[in-house]
């Protein structure tokens, strides 16, 4: 980030003379100070900007909350009681665990009550997540960090063009998608929800939604088969806005049949990142080291630095998270997040996970 020079000494006046006079010299210090406290004040307000409020919470409940006990629900408040910040449905916190491990979970209580955050974990035995440690180590009372909220997956109700709203979920992609269910419940806005699974007791929030009756679809792949697009999107019309959230080929599959639809808007939040589909060869050189890692034209530059540092710090892999940053010292990257700042650019961060080079090759330092 870009540094904002603090002028320390008296400036000389309009002849080029220095000042001597004391109560010039208070005033100067006092407009120093002044000047200091708000360039601090900015550049905070720029990195709370792009980063979110990081602050502690306690886990105050858990409750399974899908029949097969695999998702378990997790109340976060604030150790002192007091009002937690502000979200809007398709938000997301990162929770620092105990161990380190740094993860992003969806946001699935209720925005208008400020003194807990509700998140919903799958359990995934040999996923990269922090989902077995939600599980099997954050009992009630631990107190964690949080930072955010933040939204990826902005929640709109309807815009120029649509009057009504047609949400898809896939599993625990249903996090996001119920906020949205109850705020257009709450706007009475004409929707309907088509929610996905492997099966019945895999699919957590149901009882949740059964308040909502015939307005939510259930479709399992034991029951019904693999869903095809045109069920996923049964009596979408024009004028609808979609929302999906869900396995990446799901999400792909709605995606493809509405690409040539008129009048229908898609809005989306993926499980996993996209794949390299216009990459360039490069090399990334470790500036402590000398090392040289290639990156191929298919894999992102974390991935090829994972190959060589195993413990390489990322999380989200879709460049929101920030947690996979990096200083350039050579080289011109091709920045392709949408987080990190004009100022962080200028200053050589940029996002192992998505961004990549122009050139050869880029000198990190790592
Ligand atoms: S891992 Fe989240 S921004 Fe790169």
């Amino acid at each position: 980030m870009s540094r904002i020079e603090i002028p320390v000494a008296v400036p000389p006046d309009l002849y080029g003379k220095h000042r001597h006079d004391p109560t010039t010299r208070v005033l100067d210090a006092v407009a120093t100070a002044k000047m200091a406290w708000s360039a601090r004040l900015s550049r905070k307000r720029l990195d709370l900007a792009a980063n979110g409020i990081r602050f502690p919470a306690v886990v105050t409940a858990r409750t399974p909350v899908a029949a097969d006990d695999d998702v378990v629900s997790v109340t976060f408040e604030s150790p002192d009681g007091g009002a937690l910040p502000l979200w809007q449905p398709g938000a997301h916190i990162d929770l620092e665990l105990p161990s380190g491990r740094v993860s992003q979970y969806s946001l699935c209580g209720d925005p208008a009550d400020r003194s807990r955050y509700r998140i919903a974990v799958r359990r995934i035995p040999d996923g990269s997540g922090g989902s077995v440690e939600v599980h099997d180590a954050l009992p009630i009372g631990t107190q964690v960090a949080l930072r955010g909220p933040r939204n990826a997956f902005p929640f709109a109700a309807t815009g120029s063009t649509t009057r009504r709203l047609h949400f898809v979920a896939g599993g625990i992609g249903i996090t996001p998608i119920l906020t949205m269910v109850r705020a257009a419940d709450r706007l009475a806005v004409p929707w309907t929800l088509v929610y996905c699974g492997r099966t019945r007791a895999a699919l957590p929030f149901r009882d949740e939604l059964a308040a909502y009756g015939d307005r939510v679809t259930i479709r399992t792949d034991d029951e019904h088969g693999i869903p095809a697009a045109a069920d996923l999107l049964a009596g979408v019309e024009r004028g609808t806005a979609v929302y999906c959230c869900g396995p990446t080929p799901m999400t792909a599959a709605v995606l493809d049949a509405l690409r040539t639809a008129d009048g229908i808007e898609f809005h989306s939040e993926r499980f996993s990142p996209a794949p390299v589909v216009d990459g360039s060869p490069f090399t990334v050189t470790l500036a402590a080291t000398g090392e040289q890692i290639d990156v191929a034209a298919d894999e992102t530059m974390l991935t090829a630095l994972l190959r060589a540092r195993p413990n390489q710090p990322y999380s989200c892999r879709q460049g929101f998270c920030r947690t996979c940053v990096l200083r350039v010292l050579d080289g011109h990257p091709d920045h392709r997040d949408t987080v990190l700042t004009p100022e962080e650019h200028a200053d050589g961060r940029t996002l192992a996970c998505v961004s990549r080079c122009h050139g050869d090759g880029l000198v990190v330092d790592l």
